[in-house]
């Protein structure tokens, strides 16, 4: 496809784009050492590739060392507030590469540029949150007979796609490189830990030090938000559902409470789980005046907002990305990014070191999949563990750590079982 068959806000600020998405690839040393070898090889070929992903300086990279490979690709937008317009103007200006994403699209403008990069007739697809590999289930059932696979970026989109192979209705092989140590480790732990908490502070510029900083849900992002936000001297407060999961919170040293009691005394609330209104009416009914509420989840479910809509007298936006409730009585609640993802909506989402691993194991999974496809059933896979060690190895060399191995003296002890004390 031509990059002159894009939808994108302007084209003015290509060069501003380009310099950030340079700027990147200096923090990217695994992806951009891959370079070579993708340009000599070119092991993607003419291969129709459809992406779906956050428009960032760091997607930027990866789809320049996906086009470098030899790759037809065409990009959209993941969510209708994480795309940065200068990169999208980059992609097209510059790279030459189509995109479809226009910061603060609306929903059905959202899925229109979805329907584009699904015109493009994906050989493979790569996603983040699985709006694309969905969409062609469901209105385009056709291209399934001719894809080799795909990819999926984010824990919501493997978790909907489990959903989908349980019943049956997955229709192609996908990669799920969110499971993939090397990504999910770095990129949800450090990544979400330290993007969240961007965006919260850039979006409100208040001070978290002496707060009560609420992370509802203990996976691996709200880990890395936990520990980020004690980090910077709040009070932090952890909700969660599973057992295992809120006991490692209170030995780490977080106070674990129900949401309903956290709600009473929080002046920031953070969620993190991946499902429906875990922030519902009866938390908000409880909320102090001022809370700010924020959302690192990959949609804008988990914080109830209809019911705060229908419990309102009125809104406001005193800053770009905050909108002020008021209710009756005069309490105000405040939303960041109206739940969307705080820390792609406002910021720039997770720094590019991290993306550096997760985008290493795309190139990789994108190439295993172009290679072993046909070998591959229907259903989702783990990035294979040579992979995922590779990147790891690559990611060390480039911080310039070296490590220690085993002697043969050691692994003859590993291999055995007869000595004992
Ligand atoms: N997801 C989280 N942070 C991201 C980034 N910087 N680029 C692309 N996807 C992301």
């Amino acid at each position: 496809m031509s990059a002159t068959n894009s939808d994108i806000r302007s084209s003015e600020t290509a060069a501003q784009g380009e310099g950030r998405i340079d700027w990147a690839l200096q923090e990217m040393p695994v992806v951009r050492g891959m370079l070579p070898q993708l340009e000599a090889e070119r092991p993607l070929r003419d291969m129709r590739i459809s992406a779906c992903l956050h428009i960032t300086t760091e997607t930027a990279n990866l789809a320049r060392a996906l086009k470098t490979a030899g790759a037809d690709l065409v990009l959209c937008a993941s969510n209708p507030l994480s795309t940065q317009d200068d990169v999208a103007a980059a992609l097209v200006e510059k790279f030459e590469i189509p995109v479809f994403a226009i910061r603060g699209e609306s929903n059905e403008v959202y899925y229109r540029h979805i329907d584009s990069a699904i015109a493009h007739r994906p050989q493979i697809t790569l996603d983040d949150g699985a709006d694309l590999v969905s969409r062609i289930h469901q209105h385009h059932p056709e291209l399934l007979d001719d894809m080799l696979g795909g990819t999926e970026e984010t824990t919501t989109g493997v978790i909907r796609l489990r959903a989908m192979a349980a019943e049956g209705a997955l229709g192609y092989p996908i990669i799920a490189v969110n499971d993939a140590l090397t990504k999910h480790l770095f990129d949800n732990r450090y990544g979400t830990g330290q993007s969240a908490l961007d965006g919260i502070m850039r979006a409100t510029n208040v001070l978290l030090a002496g707060k009560v900083f609420t992370v509802v849900g203990y996976g691996w992002c709200g880990r890395g938000i936990a520990m980020r936000a004690r980090g910077l001297g709040a009070q932090v407060v952890v909700t969660e559902v599973d057992p295992l999961r809120a006991l490692e919170a209170a030995m780490d040293g977080f106070r674990v409470l129900p949401l309903h009691e956290a709600a009473q005394v929080s002046d920031f609330v953070t969620t993190a789980t991946g499902d429906r209104h875990v922030v519902d009416r009866t938390h908000l009914e409880l909320m102090k005046d001022g809370c700010i509420l924020s959302n690192a989840g990959h949609f804008n479910v988990e914080i109830n907002l209809p019911a705060l809509e229908s419990m309102s007298d009125s809104k406001s936006r005193p800053r770009p990305s905050v909108e002020e409730y008021r209710l009756p009585g005069g309490r105000r609640l405040r939303v960041l990014a109206e739940g969307r993802l705080v820390n792609l909506s406002a910021a720039e989402g997770h720094p590019s070191a991290v993306m550096d691993m997760s985008f290493a194991n795309q190139v990789l999974s994108v190439i295993h999949l172009a290679q072993h496809a046909h070998q591959l059933e229907k259903g989702v896979h783990r990035v294979p563990d040579a992979l995922d060690s590779e990147v790891a190895r690559l990611k060390l060399a480039a911080m310039g750590l070296k490590i220690d191995h085993l002697t043969p003296e050691q692994q003859a002890y590993l291999a055995s079982w007869r000595e004992g004390t």
